[in-house]
């Protein structure tokens, strides 16, 4: 089957929780003079909750229909980089459609590193549990084929500066977004 056919103006962050979509999100828009949208932000300030409160009111499913329609209305965006929350490529249609205008570009690092980045904050419920560490290596270990087929690039975070994943974010994209038309 063919794929659909693909502008690229926007660009995906996506990777696991902690990774560092948010940072690199910010310094990457700021570098490109690019709009920076973060999926939970936008779906918290449209909500008037946390993803949390939402988690925990009526559950993962309502969240994911949330993000889900988020998305459908990012069609029209563009000079965006949108810094996705950790879950959402695990909907493919969700992927379909951030393929039509934007490379996605997954974020990588060991769950040693995530578990550092994340242990002192409290905001996401998927690791507000007894084990953060063990469910850190257990949801990695499960997603971490669909991160690989969802993305069009991969970038490993260790032993790079958030500067060096930048400029390799932005290069990858202008190539990207030259041959895409
Ligand atoms: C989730 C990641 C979170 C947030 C929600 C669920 C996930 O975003 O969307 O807590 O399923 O991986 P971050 O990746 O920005 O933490």
């Amino acid at each position: 089957m063919r794929e659909p056919a693909r502008r690229i103006r926007n660009i995906v962050l996506t990777g696991f929780m902690g990774v560092g979509k948010s940072t690199i999100g910010r310094l990457l828009a700021q570098k490109m003079e690019f709009e920076i949208i973060d999926t939970d932000h936008r779906i918290e300030n449209e909500q008037h909750r946390t993803i949390s409160e939402i988690f925990e009111s009526e559950g993962e499913s309502a969240f994911r229909a949330l993000e889900r329609d988020f998305v459908i209305r990012l069609g029209n965006v563009t000079k965006a980089v949108i810094s996705a929350g950790g879950g959402l490529v695990l909907d493919s249609d969700n992927v379909t459609s951030l393929k039509k205008h934007a490379l996605i570009v997954c974020l990588w690092a060991t769950p040693e590193s995530i578990y550092n980045r994340v242990k002192t904050q409290k905001h996401r419920p998927l690791l507000n549990c007894d084990n953060p560490e063990a469910a850190i290596r257990e949801l990695l270990a499960k997603r971490e084929p669909i991160y690989r087929a969802t993305s069009d690039v991969l970038i490993s975070t260790e032993l790079r500066s958030a500067n060096e994943v930048v400029s390799h974010v932005e290069r990858q994209f202008r190539i990207a977004r030259r041959q895409s038309g």
